[in-house]
């Protein structure tokens, strides 16, 4: 395996920090990576060489957020010396993430502070650790065979997120009908892969265009609704003979989310995403009782710290699946580090399919 460029990340700006954290139930090749500057934390995905490789940077390239709202930069600086817990990563790809755009509208439920640097996935190569740094420990996954970089940086956020919510948090069963709203999104497509082709459910995809419901056939949907076109409600009820599905995971919010409420069957299960439309929906509580179903909510990331052990085991699953080639990430869209503005509208426009990832290649 070849060392990426040297010093190139993206991820990671000024005050950012590599941290080993130890964590007693983790993996042997897990490692924490946290910044000292927003507080804000990383996770990512690599690969190791036999022999790590000592390889310090001079400089590196980062994109920074100096202001809300506004075009990200993007400046060349020099590498930070590396402290003993320390470890430096060259990443070879980035996922770009609508929490990251949202970071850089300041909508966001974490604030960071100004200036900072987006980014919550990557894959890359461990170049160079600190003297306190004995085995790679938790926040890296090591990539397993077969599996590439630009697979591995497209598979944390959106598998993470799809694993808990449909698996852990729903329980889904086989045989079961899943409706999932953003179907071709990012966290849609993970969705149709994880509850098609692992959980062995029925998926009914819904989207805002045909050409998104045609994308999320392919994928493994064997209906779709065109929600821009008519009732979704109503075009559940169509294709369930008016039983309804048995969970919904919806990324969007407002009227969809009611709408999907609406078509739950007896117990159903409806996991809250996200509000990618923007409005956040209030759940009628009558609904509820009256035909036995739960409303529930998945925020994937804050699992790391309340459940170490769950958020690991999302992110092991979804790296062994791909491995397996049980599922596929979508990879819509490959964008260059100077391009990240451009791959940010590609997202904020509605344009983007599955994920969208930045190279560093
Ligand atoms: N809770 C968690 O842990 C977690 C994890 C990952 C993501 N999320 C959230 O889930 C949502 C989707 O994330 P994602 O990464 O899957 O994003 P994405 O790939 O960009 O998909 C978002 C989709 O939402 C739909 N949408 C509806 N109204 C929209 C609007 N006004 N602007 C933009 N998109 C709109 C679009 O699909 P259509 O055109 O088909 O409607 C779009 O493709 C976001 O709110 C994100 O923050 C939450």
């Amino acid at each position: 395996m070849t060392a990426p460029l040297a010093g190139l990340r993206w991820g990671l700006g000024p005050g950012w920090l590599l941290r080993l954290k130890r964590c007693r139930r983790s993996a042997p090749w897990d490692l924490g990576i946290r910044s000292s500057a927003s507080g804000k934390e990383l996770l990512g995905l690599f690969s190791l060489n036999n022999d790590i490789l000592l390889q310090s940077c001079r400089n590196y390239q980062a994109v920074l957020c100096t202001e809300l709202t506004k075009p990200l930069i993007i400046r060349n600086l020099p590498s930070p010396s590396l402290q003993p817990h320390e470890v430096r990563v060259g990443v070879r790809y980035c996922g770009v993430n609508f929490a990251d755009i949202l970071a850089c509208k300041g909508l966001y439920q974490k604030k960071h502070c100004l200036p900072f640097t987006p980014g919550m996935e990557f894959s890359g190569m461990v170049m160079e650790t600190g003297a306190n740094v004995s085995t790679v420990q938790e926040m890296l996954w090591p990539i397993p065979e077969g599996v590439s970089y630009e697979e591995a940086a497209a598979l944390p956020v959106s598998y993470g997120t799809a694993i808990l919510a449909l698996d852990h948090r729903a329980r889904t069963q086989p045989g079961e009908t899943v409706l999932v709203t953003a179907a071709a999104g990012a966290t849609g497509l993970a969705a149709i892969d994880v509850a098609a082709n692992v959980l062995k459910a029925k998926v009914i995809a819904a989207a805002g265009s045909n050409y998104k419901c045609n994308l999320a056939l392919q994928k493994g949907a064997v209906h779709s609704v065109n929600y821009t076109q008519g009732s979704l409600k109503e075009g559940v009820k169509k294709l369930t003979d008016n039983r309804g599905v048995n969970v919904v995971l919806d990324a969007v919010g407002g009227d969809i989310f009611k709408e999907a409420l609406h078509s739950l069957a007896w117990e159903g299960r409806i996991v809250v995403v996200g509000f990618a439309g923007g409005a956040i929906p209030s759940v009628p509580a009558n609904l509820l009782l009256l035909k036995n179903v739960s409303a529930l909510g998945v925020f994937w990331g804050r699992y790391r710290e309340e459940d170490f052990p769950v958020f690991s085991s999302s992110l092991s699953s979804a790296l062994w699946y791909c491995q397996e080639r049980r599922i596929q990430p979508h990879v819509g869209a490959v964008f260059k580090l100077e391009e990240v503005n451009e791959a940010f509208s590609r997202v904020t426009q509605r344009k983007s399919t599955g994920k969208v990832v930045i190279s560093m290649q």
